[in-house]
């Protein structure tokens, strides 16, 4: 059993990004409706959240529903909203204990009609947590990457037809500083549970030197275990950033 005490400090990743993929099979080889498999995958969040922590991992981020997820039933989607206000009801008060740091990326008021205590709930966990100092926690929450960088590129050209940026001075770096991630470390390893090798419109530009792991374990099943295994492949890589 990989242990946490084998781990080098000096060789986990500062940022962790998640695509928590897999609740509807989970549930599915249950003989069970999908809903079942998102209440598991809740569960299994709480835990990979407190292990960060434990670790001091500086970043985490957290793939919860995407811009094109809307796309699903009426059903399931009610159910993933009904968890969502459940979640920050139940947990913000442990998680501002744990001076955990909640962050949304995301367009939150852009949300449909009918989630508005949804809306309220998120805006709520950002500003308790707001000065916390611990584990940063990211929820990607009607998000979508390419939706980011464009809300990114549009705010810069504003500014550009304002007369207060230059052309010229809109670098990679000036570019970041419009996404959600503003101030954050790059990411450095990306999870994907359920096997599916794609990056689903997550974290288009933060992911530019992430290195990736891609387990077959469904998202409810990803434990402790199966989090120390992704990160000790992590110390195991070599990262080159285009160098030699
Ligand atoms: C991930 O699990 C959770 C969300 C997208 C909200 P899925 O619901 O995508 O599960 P599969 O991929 O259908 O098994
Ligand atoms: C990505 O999973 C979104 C989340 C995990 C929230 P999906 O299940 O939506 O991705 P696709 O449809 O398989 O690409
Ligand atoms: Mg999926």
């Amino acid at each position: 059993m990989t242990e946490l005490k084998n781990l080098d400090p000096a060789k986990l990743p500062r940022h962790v990004a998640i695509i928590m993929d897999g609740n509807g099979r989970w549930a599915k080889k249950r003989g069970m409706p999908r809903t079942f498999g998102h209440k598991a995958g809740v569960e299994a969040l709480r835990e990979i959240i407190k292990m960060s922590d434990e670790l001091g991992i500086e970043a985490l981020t957290v793939y919860a529903f995407s811009t094109e997820n809307w796309k699903r039933s009426a059903d399931e989607v009610g159910a993933l909203m009904g968890l969502l206000l459940e979640y920050f009801t139940k947990e913000l008060e442990e998680l501002h204990r744990k001076n955990v740091r909640i962050r949304i990326l995301g367009d939150i008021d852009g949300m449909p009609k009918g989630t508005e205590r949804q809306q309220q709930a998120l805006h709520k966990a950002i500003e308790r947590t707001q000065n916390n100092t611990g584990l940063l926690l990211n929820i990607a929450l009607n998000y979508g990457g390419q939706q980011e960088i464009v809300r990114a590129a549009r705010i810069l050209a504003e500014q550009t037809a304002q007369g207060s940026l230059k052309p010229e001075e809109i670098t990679p770096e000036r570019f970041a500083s419009e996404l959600y991630t503003h101030d954050e470390p790059e990411v450095d390893l990306i999870i994907r549970t359920s096997g599916e090798l794609r990056l689903s419109n997550f974290l288009l530009w933060q992911c530019a030197y992430a290195e990736f792991y891609i387990t077959d374990t469904l998202w409810p099943d990803f434990d402790r275990e199966a989090y120390l295994t992704a990160l000790q492949a992590f110390a195991g890589r070599n990262r080159r950033f285009g160098g030699v």
